[in-house]
Parts: structure tokens; C-alpha cells; sequence
């Protein structure tokens, strides 16, 4: 039994296979005329939720339904980890109540390795959700597919990925992603949303939206993570809006084909004008959709599959 923890040491054999195995998934169920697949009847799934979410969980619960597993949904707030339960107790609770899969999302970087590192005896998968500023595998292979859909291969296009990279667990998902799958990826931010050690990233940096946007086939918004934010110089709002926000003036600065992705919660009107959110140039409810089958394309390569992955 493996797990799905980070998309850092992906190959992109192992991620392609899952970006195709989401492709026929969505074609089998392109106008839901086949509702339901049999595949993981008799498996559980649980997703716990120590952080908030909607598109990541909602499309977990759905992929798995979708798939025939049993799906049960565990909160923070409603479970023994309001009463100081540990991780690893829940976690071993989860195994030994019968679950398959646990898809985790912890505010603390690292938190769904430790939680594969206590599960692999049991034969429980672990599908890391978003773990602290680190990673979220599934948001990355979501906006993949979102990209292959639009552009083709992702082999030597170019992606902006915008904003505050300091916080961005999806902004490192993706450079992992991107450049495995042969992209290039330059990061706009200010210097402040800008991690240490950046230099040591397979990508370029500029600190100019406006000289980047000519020059890409997609844009990657990101939303600025005030509640990851504890002291450190960041612009207001409307500094940052005017330097990073994607209006629609700086739309047409994009070549025709370019794609506007955002991976959601969007704060619109700070890092992206609503304007541009609801245009047909942004991808934004098509990621979303994605993600279904991008998740039910994970849940089969861990469950039915039996394929390693990272
Ligand atoms: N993109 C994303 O992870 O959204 P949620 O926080 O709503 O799951």
C-alpha cells in the first residue's frame, strides 16, 4: 500500500498516469449518463480536516461516492481531537476502525508524512490535503489536468505562478509538478511573499507582473494567506492589488491563448479582479471540476491500481 504525499520526486511517468487515468474517468462520466463506477465497493475512505476547506474535501467525498467507496468525513472540531486526542491516535483509531485511505489536511507542514510513517503497517493509504505551507499533490494534478486540457503538453511551456509563494503549499505543489511534466515556471511576488532559498528552485523569479504576463501560455493566482501571516513587512492591500492583482488591463496583456487559473478561496478584487475570475480566458471552475476526477484517478492508483507513487 503506498501513499500520496508530495509531488516533490514525482516522475513524470507516475504523474502523466494519473493525469490519464482522470481523463478516461472523465469521459466515462461526460454527461453522467454511467453515474456511479463499481470500483472501490467494499473499500473506506476517511478525510480528516484539521484546516478549513471546500473544493479539496467536497471533491474527495464526491470522487470517492463516485467510485462506490464508503466515504466518512471526520472534523477537527466535531471529533475526540476537540477533547486533545493526538494525530497519531487518531490515525491509528481510523486504521483500526477500518479505513482504507485517509486524506489528511493539517495546518503543520510534515503532518501527512507522519501520518504515513504510523499507517503503512496497518495497510492504510494516506493522501496528503494540504499539509501546513508545504505541499497539496492533488491541487497540483488538478491544475495539470486543467492545463493539459487547455494547452496540450505542458512540455517547454512557460507558467506564472503570482503572489504570495512565502505561504503557498499549492505554489510549491506546482513547481514540483510543473517541471517534472517539462515546464518552465517563473514565480512573481514581491520580495516579502518570497520564501529563503528560492534561488535553490527550479524556477525564475521576477518581482514585475507586467513585464512576465506577455511572455506565459498560463497564469497562476494565488490567494494572499493572511492567517499564515505573524509579523514581516507585507504591502496593504491595495499596494499589493496594484502591483500583483491580475485586473482586467493587465489581461490583455497575456498572448490570446494564455489561461488564468486560481486555485480558490479567491479574494476577489485583491489578487484577481472579478472581472477576469468569471472571463472564459480564467479556468477556474474547470480546476474545480477536475479535481473530482483528478481524485478519483488517485484514489484508483492507490486503491485499485496498487502503483506506487511518490
Ligand atoms: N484549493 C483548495 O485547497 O481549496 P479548499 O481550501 O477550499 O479545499
Amino acid at each position: 500500500m503506498r501513499h500520496l504525499l508530495a509531488t516533490e520526486g514525482m516522475d513524470a511517468a507516475t504523474a502523466t498516469a494519473v493525469l490519464d487515468t482522470a481523463d478516461q474517468l472523465k469521459a466515462t462520466l461526460l454527461g453522467r449518463e454511467v453515474r456511479k463506477l463499481p470500483t472501490l465497493r467494499g473499500r473506506t475512505v476517511v478525510t480528516v480536516f484539521y484546516e478549513a476547506s471546500t473544493r479539496t474535501r467536497v471533491s474527495f467525498e464526491i470522487a470517492g461516492k463516485w467510485m462506490s467507496a464508503d466515504v466518512v468525513n471526520v472534523s477537527a472540531s466535531g471529533s475526540s481531537v476537540g477533547k486533545g486526542e493526538s494525530l497519531r491516535d487518531t490515525a491509528l483509531t481510523l486504521a483500526a476502525a477500518g479505513a482504507d485511505c485517509v486524506i489528511v489536511r493539517h495546518p503543520a507542514s510534515g503532518a501527512a508524512h507522519r501520518l504515513a510513517g504510523w499507517l503503512t503497517e496497518a495497510g492504510t493509504s494516506v493522501v496528503n490535503a494540504g499539509d501546513g505551507m508545504h505541499e497539496h499533490p492533488t491541487q497540483a494534478l488538478l491544475d495539470a489536468a486543467t492545463l493539459r486540457e487547455r494547452l496540450g503538453a505542458l512540455d517547454g511551456r512557460r507558467v506564472a505562478i503570482v503572489g504570495d509563494v512565502l505561504h503557498s503549499r499549492v505554489a510549491r505543489s506546482n513547481v514540483h509538478l510543473l517541471t517534472a511534466l517539462g515546464a518552465e515556471v517563473v514565480l512573481v511576488a514581491p520580495p516579502t511573499l518570497l520564501p529563503s532559498g528560492v534561488d535553490r528552485w527550479p524556477v525564475t523569479v521576477s518581482h514585475s507582473l507586467d513585464a512576465v504576463l506577455p511572455t506565459v501560455d498560463a497564469v497562476m493566482m494565488l490567494r494572499v494567506q493572511a492567517e499564515r501571516m505573524h509579523g514581516g513587512y507585507f504591502p496593504s492591500a491595495r499596494e499589493y492589488s496594484i502591483a500583483y492583482g491580475l485586473s482586467e488591463a493587465r489581461l490583455g496583456l497575456l498572448p490570446e491563448h494564455a489561461v488564468v487559473l486560481h486555485p480558490g478561496p479567491m479574494l476577489r478584487g485583491m489578487e484577481i479582479a472579478s472581472a477576469v475570475a468569471d472571463s472564459p480566458r480564467a479556468a477556474i471552475t474547470e480546476q474545480v471540476a477536475n479535481g473530482v476526477h483528478v481524485r478519483m484517478a488517485v484514489l484508483y492508483h492507490l486503491l485499485a491500481h496498487e502503483e506506487e507513487m511518490a
